[in-house]
């Protein structure tokens, strides 16, 4: 059964800053300003998944068309494996895409084997290494995706090509 989703509501807030802080490691993880305050862009979009009523995973980007960004992505540990980060992110992209987003970009750490095998899976290419962008030691890899226009056949076409973006990504801590 795929999951529930539905768009982010203020009530969520400390469910998805818990999850935030079980899915990253410390300094990598939103504070909750940091969270508050990408959530409260209006350029931002966020999306919830609930599993069992309880949310088990969100997925928040911003976009500037044609570019767009994916802030962060967050999937329950117990919930992994089970198509909850693919639908997020096909909602997420579907809605990106009607509101005119062409470019796709995201930045995960270089040690982050899951993340960057998921992002893989789903037409992501590394674009860059951003060196000691975490905490000042751990690398990111920048990741980047061209999608479709909205109607056209097939799947996203991918680029390797390192037009300027915005470059926030999930920010780094100092
Ligand atoms: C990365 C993450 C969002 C994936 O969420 P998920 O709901 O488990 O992903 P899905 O079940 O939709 O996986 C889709 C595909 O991605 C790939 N994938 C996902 N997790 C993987 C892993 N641990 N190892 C290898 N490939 C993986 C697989 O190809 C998988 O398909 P499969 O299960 O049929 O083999 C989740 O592991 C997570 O929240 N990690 C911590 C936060 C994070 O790193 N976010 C991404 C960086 S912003």
């Amino acid at each position: 059964m795929p999951p529930l989703l539905r768009s982010y509501d203020p009530r969520d807030f400390a469910a998805l800053y818990r999850l935030d802080q079980a899915c990253y490691p410390p300094g990598i993880a939103y504070s909750k300003t940091t969270l508050r305050y990408f959530l409260s862009l209006r350029s931002a979009e966020c999306l919830v998944a609930l599993e069992e009523e309880k949310i088990a995973g969100f997925v928040l980007t911003e976009e500037n068309a044609p570019l767009a960004h994916v802030i962060t992505l967050d999937v329950a540990e117990k919930f992994r494996r089970r198509g909850i980060g693919s639908a997020l992110l096909a909602e997420s992209e579907r809605n990106l895409a009607l509101r005119g987003a062409r470019h796709v970009l995201l930045e995960t750490a270089a040690d982050n084997e899951a993340g960057v095998a998921f992002w893989k899976q789903h037409g992501y290419v590394v674009a860059a290494t951003l060196k000691r962008y975490y905490l000042g030691r751990l690398d990111a890899y920048e990741m980047r995706k061209i999608m479709a226009a909205p109607g056209r056949s097939g799947t996203a076409e991918v680029s390797k090509s390192s037009a300027s973006a915005e470059n926030k990504g999930r920010e780094r801590k100092n």
